[in-house]
């Protein structure tokens, strides 16, 4: 047996267990409605119940009459806030109704019963206007925007498409739907908020004096901060934000939402701490949705399945609000290699909800629109739809040129056909009154890193403790972030204590596009390899304070990379459709990736397995209706919008390429959290087209839609 006290086992790439697991399982960890502060009073909201026009009149007497109630804010008497980049977040400053459920009252008291009795009995009078909450590709307000969502430019084309496509021997030309889908993550949204007496004597001059702490439901509490400090008039080091632990976010968390700055005017307006738990009804209007995407794909090919054209144009909604343009087609800038490439997107702006972040914005209705039109293409072909991506392989990034930093898909295709034996299942079957049939559809997702700090700090008991403002999701932050810091420093992983999820701390990146654990990681590499070589170069014990160092990764996190970074993968699905019933199940699901370093093969399957999980549910179960007539989504709880239940999901298996790409950052990861649920759709909806014959452009693939 080695005794050696020399360098431990690598922790990056063991399967820790998640640090958080016992407390989130005992009920010690505490979200943010959890946080039981003395004295605390319970918010509830009151939402328009009108899709466009103008509050004339907010009655309070009889919600005030009720017991326990404190107060009731209103557009005319609420707190005014300051500056924002944010409309959303601008609630009771005016009587202007953008859309139905926009906030428009909140009643305060001392229990969620009575604030929530208390918001029902608030009498709401409107000037209502007619209002338009329908989508179609050729509605007179649609345009053309600079940019969408991630900056991307909203129009691109190389080549003549249109003539190019015109000139194919083989083409498909075919529009997709997708519905808008909400986030629905199982900790609704909710803060709680203290505001604290002028503690410093000055009297004030800080804009009402005074410090501010909130616990938030966010997947960044740096930005609640900064957007809390502005709005409310404060400089940002008397604003302190907490997101501890936070109950799945998926997008619907990643900027501050309007909840948490209610609960920031009840407590200032009440002087009491405030909690505000927003019910699951209010989410589908009031914390974003996936918006609805209509795609129009053409793909122009020579006979041996060469790409000559392609062309995806997409239109979406956003809200009245604020212009937020889902990128559904650049992913199409990513994929195949044609000589002629046309992406494109147009939006309408309607009387509805603003819509937001879902998991893999963009690249996941984008890929199933484009992954469902290669399906169509090989078909049209003859060719195997394997094949047929493999043929249209690039090299180099089609959109810009740009070399990639490494891509993996044709070896995910290969592995993953391999794995769930595609040769022998490419006849499509019969078992009473089933049809079976199987289906496959690349992904991909783009490489984002961000700028983080961290500090670490060498603790004279010979442990070290590493302290960075992350947020865990639910994903594993803390466990993978003490795994890339114990590599760092050398040490065993149990030597590593990890704090995030609080504003006091070294500020990380948001938890989104896939980049926490990659620009967290960089700075906590950073700081500990400066503390490694710090503590090398100086002799004695450690005192009693400890010797700690920060990093910053501001210069090389923005640094622009000469190469095109993204991870890639493909998806295998097996797919029964009842000709009695109508009802579509997936039989199997299997997904390769090629996503860089696998940092821990435990919270990475997980993540890979709940991104398919999601895209099975966008296939067959999730989507929410546009009431023409109220202006809302009519499904706005757990009963009406079907997230996948454990009985619709099967065993599904999930592989990963060893994948080394240096262009990345210290840690090698291309980051995974948006990656499982990209092209899961199509590979389902591709699947049922080999059983049934029948191509349905529309998801999900409910019973009414089949039959
Ligand atoms: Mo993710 S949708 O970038 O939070």
């Amino acid at each position: 047996m080695d005794s050696s006290p020399a360098a431990p086992a690598p922790s990056l790439g063991s399967p820790a267990t998640r640090r958080e697991g016992p407390e989130k399982v005992t009920g010690r960890a505490r979200y943010a409605a959890e946080h039981a502060l003395p004295d605390r009073a319970y918010a509830w909201p009151v939402p328009a119940t009108v899709a466009r026009g103008r509050v004339t009149a907010v009655d309070t007497a009889g919600a005030l009459a009720l017991p326990g109630v404190l107060s009731v804010l209103t557009p005319y008497d609420a707190p005014r806030l300051g500056p924002c980049d944010d409309p959303t977040l601008r609630v009771l400053q005016d009587p202007d109704v953008p859309h139905r459920g926009w906030y428009v009252a909140l009643a305060v008291a001392e229990t969620p019963e009575a604030a929530r009795a208390a918001a029902a009995a608030v009498r709401v009078r409107y000037d209502a206007e007619p209002h338009d909450a329908v989508l179609h590709t050729g509605h007179p307000a649609a345009y053309t925007p600079e940019v969408v969502n991630g900056g991307y430019p909203a129009h691109r084309e190389k080549g003549d498409a249109a003539a190019a496509f015109a000139a194919a021997p083989v083409r498909v030309d075919c529009a997709y739907a997708v519905p808008p889908l909400h986030n629905h993550p199982m900790e609704p949204h909710a803060a709680t908020a203290r505001w604290d007496a002028d503690t410093d004597g000055d009297g004030g001059g800080d804009g009402g004096g005074g410090t501010l702490t909130v616990y938030d439901s966010s997947q960044g509490s740096g930005l609640v901060r900064s957007t809390l400090a502005s709005l409310f008039g404060l400089p940002p080091d008397r604003v302190t934000v907490v997101s501890e632990h936070v109950g799945g976010a998926f997008g619907c968390k990643g900027t501050p939402r309007p909840h948490v700055v209610l609960a920031v005017m009840a407590a200032r307006q009440t002087g009491r701490p405030v909690t505000i738990a927003l019910p699951r009804r209010h989410l589908a209007a009031v914390v974003g949705h996936r918006a609805p995407t209509l795609h129009r794909v053409r793909l122009g090919a020579r006979t041996d399945g060469t790409l000559t054209a392609l062309a995806h144009e997409v239109t979406t909604h956003t809200s009245r609000v604020r212009e937020f343009v889902e990128q559904a087609a650049v992913p199409a800038r990513v994929m195949y290699a044609a000589p002629a490439l046309l992406t494109t997107h147009r939006v309408v702006p309607l009387d509805v909800p603003t819509p937001s972040w879902m998991r893999a914005p963009g690249e996941s209705p984008g890929m199933y629109a484009l992954e469902s039109a290669m399906d169509e293409l090989a078909c049209a072909l003859g060719i195997d739809p394997v094949e047929l991506r493999v043929r249209n392989e690039p090299d180099a990034e089609p959109d810009s040129g740009h070399p990639f930093s490494s891509r993996h898909l044709v070896e995910c295709l290969r592995e993953g056909a391999a794995r769930f034996g595609w040769a022998a299942h490419r006849t499509p079957r019969r078992d009473g009154p089933l049809l079976i049939g199987t289906g496959v559809a690349s992904a991909t997702y783009p490489v984002y890193v961000a700028p983080s700090s961290a500090r670490a700090h060498a603790l004279p008991d010979g442990t070290y403790l590493v302290q960075i403002n992350a947020t865990d999701l639910g994903t594993g932050a803390r466990t993978v972030l003490a795994q890339v810091a114990a590599d760092a420093l050398r040490v065993a992983l149990d030597r590593v204590t990890v704090e995030i999820g609080h504003s006091a701390l070294p500020q990380g990146s948001v938890a989104g596009g896939s980049a926490g654990t990659a620009s967290w990681g960089w700075a906590v590499h950073d700081a500990c390899t400066s503390l490694v070589a710090l503590l090398a170069r100086r002799s004695g014990p450690i005192p009693e304070t400890g010797v700690s160092v920060p990093a910053d990764t501001t210069a090389s996190a923005k640094q622009k990379s000469p190469y095109a970074r993204h991870a890639f993968g493909a998806h295998f699905a097996e797919v029964q459709a009842d000709t009695v019933t109508g009802e579509v199940r997936v039989r199997r699901l299997l997904g390769v990736f090629a996503a860089g370093r696998i940092l821990n093969p435990l919270t990475a399957r997980s993540q890979f397995v709940g991104g398919m999980v999601m895209g099975l549910g966008m296939a067959l179960t999730e989507h929410s209706t546009m009431d023409p007539a109220f202006g809302d989504f009519t499904e706005n709880d757990l009963a009406s919008y079907h997230v996948p239940t454990h009985a619709d999901v099967p065993d599904i298996e999930v592989h990963w390429l060893d994948e080394h790409d240096k262009h990345l950052n210290p840690t090698g990861g291309k980051g995974i959290g948006e990656i499982g649920i990209v092209g899961t759709a199509a590979a389902i909806g591709n699947a049922f087209h080999h059983a049934t014959g029948c191509r349905i452009r529309e998801i999900p693939l409910t019973p009414d839609r089949v039959l």
